[in-house]
């Protein structure tokens, strides 16, 4: 069929794995997709630092090239600007979106579903939670038909690595973080992970998407894992316990029978017999409980270039496959309206 020409926002660590997949599996994704992938520009801020990727495909203007013939967008910049407003006019053009921008979908989630649903265009976005995880997809899709009940787990891998090594260690929270910044475990500015908003945007994302009803980053109670001491760990550690930063969603019903939803991240002490207590290092790991399906758990990397990058690749063959076959993937309608209990409210 007619090459699908995607479009590629951002080219750092995940951005260039994805070139690199797409170069090097690109038979594979023809037969699976039914069509070609054409990479038609890669829209970065300074072109001379990316000399892995061809030339002739950096441009600085990404609203040009939003603009411009591509069928899907990959969006791989992450934060609020200029990601919203060039993937709300992508939508709005009833262009397909994949993209891995968890802070974009917390704060403007429900924005960019409405501009999706009023052109038809796809949003998927596998990579925004859990890295390589097969995650979204199962809560969206494969547990569609069942009632979800409780979300739980590690969503975090560079606080989850801090916790793991001061375990291991008994070394402090300053050092350990130090430590993870040299080893490129920790981003240059480590505040989103270790204060716990990217926690906090991935717990709005799969409650949205599990109690389908709208959870922003602000409705989520949030404590990071900066005041956690090494005799914490070590007190913990006498109780036969353990200390991971959690995200929890669950469905909660009150005394009046009306059901609210309750969505924070917090570190917890967790025995050391519990399957999420052997998740270390950058390790992701999710609990997801659901009527009819009972308990289910992801494990797998949950950060990284080349995971993330998978995640993305995944989604990109799903929406290619959509524009070949005529077909759509799921709305996300925010029909519930659930309420968000406040933390400490029982
Ligand atoms: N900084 C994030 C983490 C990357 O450590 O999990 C993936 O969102």
């Amino acid at each position: 069929g007619e090459p699908i020409k995607v479009a590629l926002l951002g080219c750092g660590t995940v951005g260039t794995e994805v070139v690199r997949l797409l170069r090097e599996q690109a038979d594979d994704l023809t037969a699976r997709i039914g069509a070609p992938v054409e990479l038609v520009g890669i829209a970065v801020r300074r072109p001379h630092k990316h000399t892995d990727v061809p030339a002739e495909l950096l441009t600085t203007d990404a609203a040009a090239l939003v603009a411009g013939e591509a069928d899907v967008i990959v969006e791989v910049i992450g934060g609020i600007d200029p990601a919203r407003g060039l993937l709300t006019s992508a939508l709005r053009e009833g262009k397909a979106v994949v993209t891995a921008n968890k802070a974009l979908l917390a704060e403007h989630g429900g924005e960019l579903f409405a501009a999706a649903d009023a052109s038809g265009a796809d949003l998927y976005f596998e990579a925004a939670v859990a890295g390589a995880i097969p995650l979204l997809r199962p809560l969206r899709e494969s547990l569609a038909g069942d009632r979800i009940t409780r979300v739980m787990g590690i969503v975090n891998g560079t606080t989850n690595y801090i916790l793991s090594a001061m375990d291991a260690t008994g070394s402090g929270y300053g050092e350990t973080l130090e430590e993870a910044s040299r080893l490129g475990y920790a981003e240059a500015d480590p505040t989103a992970d270790v204060d716990g908003f990217d926690a906090a945007a991935k717990a709005a994302i799969l409650a949205s998407l599990s109690f389908h009803t709208r959870v922003t980053a602000s409705d989520v109670y949030r404590e990071g894992i900066a005041s956690v001491t090494a005799s914490d760990i070590a007190a913990a550690s006498l109780l036969g316990r353990t200390v991971k930063l959690l995200a929890i969603c669950e469905r909660v019903l009150g005394e009046d029978g009306t059901e609210s939803v309750s969505v924070r991240v917090h570190p917890a002490m967790i025995p050391r017999t519990h399957q999420l207590a052997s998740v270390n290092g950058a390790f992701n790991a999710v609990y997801v409980e659901a009527e009819a399906a009972g308990q289910l758990m992801f494990y797998g990397p949950g950060a990284g270039g080349a995971p993330t990058a998978s995640a993305v690749l995944g989604d990109l063959v799903a929406v290619a496959r959509n524009k070949v076959l005529g077909g759509r993937g799921p709305r996300e309608s925010a029909y519930a309206d659930l309420p968000v209990r406040p933390m400490g409210e029982t």
